[in-house]
């Protein structure tokens, strides 16, 4: 039986306004319907600091867009169990997996790091259609064109993706903005990026319109963050979620090396290059996953709770992604079954990442865990210094809460 919830959660749900309910259910119908994310917006380097994995280590994470496993396969762990609620993920980790296995490098560089591939109809038929799931074939049998689409690369589809080529439109009608933004991409060095940003994109970019399309709770559900999540970040913020975005995009143009930063570039450009993009993107990395690393992940469609209550194998690493932002304020009866369900399949060793909209966000008080009732700081030691030190180098820079957690000698007992 699942503990009474905190009161002021439970008040959360009934404070809801019509226009919150009109809202979620806005996200619930895109989100249901749609792949949300064309690439993982969390940065693996930083994560891979703080996981520290070995071969003996099993990982959960979060599907997304599958970046970010294909890149913790290269550490050679054990075992990397994906999970992800939306079957649209697990299709495009499944597509990327088949690539690997069966296709030449330039080919697979043209799929996911150009995002186009003039003949992709014939070598997804010929070579990629049956490694994929019964649910993977139907999806790609309709959408495997956006690999060679006339509206722009495979990164301007899905929802995501939709929302960039809304601002590639932009951009071309304000060439004045594009081509200091190209500008900023072909930078040597970190003067050069700042005095191109600051006398060049900041004036241009910072615009009342651009300022009200990042306040529109639309964008952001196109984006993946439903209105409890956006309305942590505007707590946060004294210009709401524009303000938050604008010190997040001066922070990665001013403070960190814009040529390795292949996160902004996709979105801004709708292309990775060879030199800027993920692990799994480059030669070596891509040769050493066919070579039999990638064989590591095994894709799974259910949530979190489903995945750890199916099985009893300890699991020493979790990559939770900002999921429980969705869940806190929605489902937070559901958030503390999955907390138990993490504890109760947590190795000893276990170690836990987790990124939030809110610097600390507050379920981490609020939640009550295990047949004790415990708080989560009873059974987890928070790594807020490493956290602290990890987050000044994330490229993508637009969660103010980065988590890293241990499971405590004393949790088990
Ligand atoms: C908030 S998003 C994280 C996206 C991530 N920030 C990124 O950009 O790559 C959450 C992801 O978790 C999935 N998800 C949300 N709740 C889940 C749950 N309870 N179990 C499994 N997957 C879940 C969603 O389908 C989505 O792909």
């Amino acid at each position: 039986m699942n503990a009474p919830l905190p009161l002021e959660i439970s008040q959360l749900a009934l404070n809801l306004t019509l226009k919150d309910r009109i809202d979620q259910k806005i996200f619930d119908a895109l989100y249901s319907r749609s792949l949300v994310y064309n690439t993982c917006w969390e940065d693996p380097a930083v994560d891979r600091q703080a996981l520290d994995l070995g071969p003996d280590d099993s990982v959960l994470v979060i599907t997304s867009a599958g970046c970010n496993a294909l890149d913790y396969a290269l550490q050679g762990p054990r075992k990397i169990y994906t999970v992800d609620a939306n079957p649209r993920q697990t299709a495009l980790l499944e597509l990327k997996i088949a690539g690997i296995k069966k296709l030449p490098f330039d080919d697979f560089f043209a799929l996911f790091g150009s995002g186009f591939h003039p003949d992709i109809r014939n070598i997804y038929f010929e070579k990629l259609r049956t490694e994929l799931s019964a649910f993977a074939q139907r999806y790609w049998d309709r959408r495997i064109s956006w690999f060679c689409s006339d509206h722009g690369s495979f990164y301007f589809h899905g929802l995501a993706g939709f929302v960039a080529r809304g601002f590639r439109s932009y951009f071309r009608l304000r060439p004045q903005l594009a081509r200091p933004i190209s500008a900023l991409f072909a930078a040597e060095n970190l003067e050069s990026q700042r005095e191109i940003y600051d006398n060049h994109v900041a004036g241009e970019l910072w615009t009342p319109v651009i300022n009200w399309v990042l306040n529109r709770q639309l964008t952001m559900s196109l984006l993946g963050v439903p209105h409890p999540q956006r309305r942590l970040v505007q707590k946060q913020h004294p210009d709401g979620v524009a303000g938050f975005i604008r010190e997040a995009i001066e922070y990665v143009f001013r403070h960190l090396p814009v040529r390795d930063n292949y996160f902004w570039r996709v979105y801004l450009t709708g292309s990775y290059t060879r030199e800027c993009c993920p692990a799994y993107l480059k030669k070596a990395g891509f040769d050493a996953l066919k070579a039999g690393l990638v064989d590591c992940i095994e894709p799974h469609t259910c949530t979190v709770t489903e995945f750890l209550e199916a099985g009893h194998e300890p699991i020493t690493r979790f990559v939770l992604l900002d999921h429980m932002d969705w869940m806190s304020c929605y489902y937070p009866a559901a958030l503390i079954e999955e907390w138990n369900a993490i504890l109760e399949r947590a190795a000893p060793s276990a170690r836990l990442l987790l990124r939030s909209a809110h610097a600390h966000p507050p379920f981490l008080d609020w939640l009550r865990v295990g047949p004790k009732r415990q708080r989560l700081e009873d059974v987890l030691h928070f790594d807020d210094e490493l956290a602290a030190r990890l987050q000044q180098e994330d490229r993508v820079h637009t969660y103010a809460g980065f988590i890293i957690a241990h499971l405590k000698s004393s949790a088990n007992d």
